[in-house]
């Protein structure tokens, strides 16, 4: 194959992934600044991390910032909520700008009605797993849901390591998905960079969130590129 084969090559694999990076690495004092600046990136999502001090050992940002970032964003914004009992807010989420939003299945007594409450607000439908939880208890939602996302670092933290188990999570989804739910969107989350990519994508992969990898390169549309076609 010639150069220009290995493009194309390399763009048409590029096209089944998308990059969302997640907004919790930006620089907040200047959140219009980086918002404008993944609009005209290759990022197809904006990944928004909501932490509740309760769910998780921090606190991130809530409705304020979410309207914020969609007053500005010209691509959907990707709602991941670390946070108890979601249903209590999903209106004030969708209202707020959320396209999907993704609850977690450690925090939702009754996840079944939680889903249906998102779909039924015009949400994509998503349910994030934490490092522990295995993927076979999705056994009996995964024809419900839009969306999983695994957690490959534990929630609540940017720039921490990426936990390799994550490899194995994604082949069981992959597996139940190619059987239940061929349409699904495989999200990964956590320790996300230019050394992994590949590697995930190749294992099932299809949304990867990218925050420190993204927020703290000096050159942060290069390196979502480089995100969206590695080397
Ligand atoms: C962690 C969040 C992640 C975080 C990823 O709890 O869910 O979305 O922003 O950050 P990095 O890519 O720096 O690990
Ligand atoms: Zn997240």
């Amino acid at each position: 194959m010639d150069v220009s084969g290995v493009r194309l090559f390399s763009y048409i694999w590029a096209m089944n992934h998308l990059i969302a990076p997640s907004i919790l690495a930006a620089d907040f004092g200047n959140l219009q600044r980086d918002i404008e600046m993944l609009n005209k990136s290759e990022a197809d999502w904006i990944h928004v991390d909501i932490m509740d001090g309760v769910f998780v050992p921090n606190i991130s940002y809530g409705f304020p910032v979410l309207s914020a970032a969609k007053k500005h964003a010209k691509k959907p914004l990707d709602v991941h909520l670390m946070i108890i009992d979601p249903d209590r807010y999903l209106k004030e989420f969708k209202d707020g700008g959320a396209d999907g939003i993704t609850v977690h299945f450690e925090a939702c007594t009754h996840l079944h009605r939680t889903v249906q409450a998102i779909k039924e607000l015009g949400c994509r439908a998503g349910v994030a797993l934490n490092p522990h939880t295995p993927v076979a208890f999705l056994d009996d939602i995964i024809e419900d849901i839009d969306l999983v996302l695994i957690m490959s670092v534990n929630p609540g933290f940017g720039g921490q390591r990426f936990i390799n188990n994550t490899y194995k999570k994604l082949n069981d989804l992959k597996v139940l998905s190619n059987r239940r739910n061929p349409g699904l969107f495989i999200e990964v989350d956590g320790g996300v960079g230019e050394e992994n990519i590949r590697n995930l994508v190749n294992t099932g992969a299809n949304v990867l969130v990218a925050g420190n990898s993204v927020f703290s390169a000096a050159d942060q549309p290069l390196a979502i590129k480089n995100l969206k076609y590695p080397a």
